[in-house]
């Protein structure tokens, strides 16, 4: 490895969970804070991907942001043979060395064996194959200036773990990524939680999709119990939401957690949420309105739309209306009448979504929203399509064996007119589709509660 090369390439260490998401995630914190990079190599089962950018300072821009990342680690040497591998260290410059070799320098060197294990007396082995680097400073475990990481992967099959590591990879630590945010916004420990809340990881990922930045005006049209809002707000953004579900946005809801059906109700409510981490002053409000009538003005503009609407699967799909003929209400009954809801056809609300976005999204900005699908049935070519949006990223989260949901990231690029095209499938096809779909989860729940785990879903 030359000079040149060694000062400008990074490991990107992601954690294994989420693996589709890794990259636009990466690409979308990229576009948003200005980093050139380039990928050198990434393949989909291994968590460490090579990159090369233009300085430190821009990798530290993406461990600021990323949520899949685990650590950004400067690449001193990365080869498939051990002998090669340690060849490269041996070889590099002392120029490039030597301001982490100083005697005056504290160090640590961590190892990680990815796919496979290690006793305590393995690890100091390996830590002792370094021997030869030149490193004159004390050893500190605790906060030293500079951390050293060397990984064997081993691959992710762990029947037939190999006697040889696939890959071996050594570099500096450079910074870490944005892990803890996932606990501090853990859903355990939420003041106010709903059955479909999102989990921090996911909510944080589409905030970063969305290109959330301080001052960004955030809004979720489906906003339940608010978990999206929360992801937007730890990034800066100002947020604000709609639901059709009058108790939900009022905090009246039943409560999620079976524990606190006995307890006094104040502090449930998405306000509550806000204050619990600090985020107050970011939160603009919540109304309660339904989706397919419009409620903003024409003028109303958005720096990003984060959502997940209903699907049927665990919540109704509903919209305001009546299906008798005669839609006139007496004066007697008007003071005390509740609207009835009808449904609300998939591809309408699908429709209604992508033409909202367009018309109240800024230029550039963006609309991140899930579709479920059925995975066999899956054909990119299908999924919503409008000529102002453009479709930037689509991730796959695998939900069980036949159904998954895809995270879709719509770039805005065009202003509406009249002649503008919206193009869902047909209502019957949606139709068809997702009761397979709801059908297919029900059965993934059966199992799962046979098995006596909990289904999959995003209250952790
Ligand atoms: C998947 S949930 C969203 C969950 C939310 N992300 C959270 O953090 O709890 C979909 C939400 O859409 C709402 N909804 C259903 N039909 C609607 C409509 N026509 N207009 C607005 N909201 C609607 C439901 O009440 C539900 O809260």
């Amino acid at each position: 490895m030359n000079e040149s090369s060694a000062l400008r390439k990074y490991i990107l260490w992601f954690a294994y969970e989420h693996l589709d998401f890794r990259f636009q995630e990466i690409e979308s914190i990229a576009s948003l804070l200005n980093v050139d990079l380039t990928w050198i190599h990434k393949s989909a089962e291994n968590p460490f991907w090579l990159v090369e950018v233009r300085s430190e300072e821009d990798v530290v821009k993406l461990t600021s942001r990323s949520v899949t990342l685990r650590y950004a680690i400067e690449l001193w040497s990365s080869s498939s043979q051990r002998e090669d591998f340690h060849d490269q260290l041996k070889s590099l410059p002392t120029a490039f060395t030597a301001p982490y070799f100083d005697e005056n320098v504290s160090y640590k060197v961590k190892v990680e064996v990815f796919g496979s294990s290690q006793t305590q007396a393995e690890k100091v082995q390996r830590i002792e194959s370094f021997s030869y680097l030149p490193l004159k400073g004390p050893v500190k475990l605790n906060n030293p200036d500079v951390s050293f990481q060397y990984i064997e992967y081993y691959g992710h099959d762990t029947v037939n773990i190999p006697c040889e590591p696939h890959h071996f990879y050594f570099g500096r630590i450079v910074s870490e990524g944005q892990r803890d945010l996932i606990k501090k916004l853990s859903l355990k420990s939420r003041k106010f939680i709903g059955n479909t809340s999102m989990d921090p990881q996911l909510s944080l990922i589409m905030a970063n999709q969305a290109l959330v930045k301080n001052g960004s005006l955030v809004y979720d049209p489906f906003v339940g119990s608010g978990s999206l809002l929360i992801g937007a707000a730890q990034f800066g953004g100002l947020v604000m939401g709609a639901d059709l579900d009058y108790l939900m946005v009022h905090g009246m809801s039943r409560p999620t957690r079976k524990q606190a059906r006995h307890k006094p109700r104040h502090e449930e409510n998405i306000l509550a949420n806000m204050k619990q981490y600090g985020f107050a002053h970011r939160y603009v409000d919540v109304v309660v309105a339904d989706f397919a009538l419009p409620l903003w003005h024409d003028s109303f503009k958005l720096d990003a739309i984060i959502t997940d609407p209903p699907y049927g699967v665990r919540e109704a799909v509903e919209r305001l209306g009546t299906a008798k003929e005669d839609k006139n209400i007496s004066d007697r009954h008007l003071p005390t009448h509740i609207p009835c809801k009808i449904h609300y056809s998939m591809a309408q609300l699908l429709h209604d979504l992508l033409s909202f976005a367009a018309k109240h999204l800024r230029m550039g900005a963006r609309l991140v929203t899930w579709i479920p699908v059925i995975r066999l049935e899956y054909d990119e070519s299908q999924l919503p399509r409008h000529d102002c949006l453009r479709l930037i990223a689509n991730s796959e989260q695998i939900l069980s064996t036949n159904g998954s949901r895809r995270l879709l990231t719509y770039g805005k690029i065009g202003e509406p007119k009249e002649e503008t095209r919206t193009i869902v499938e047909e209502e019957e096809t949606y139709r068809q589709k997702y009761s397979r779909y709801i059908e297919e989860n029900r059965k993934h729940k059966m199992e799962d509660d046979h098995k006596g785990k909990k289904f999959k879903n995003s209250t952790e």
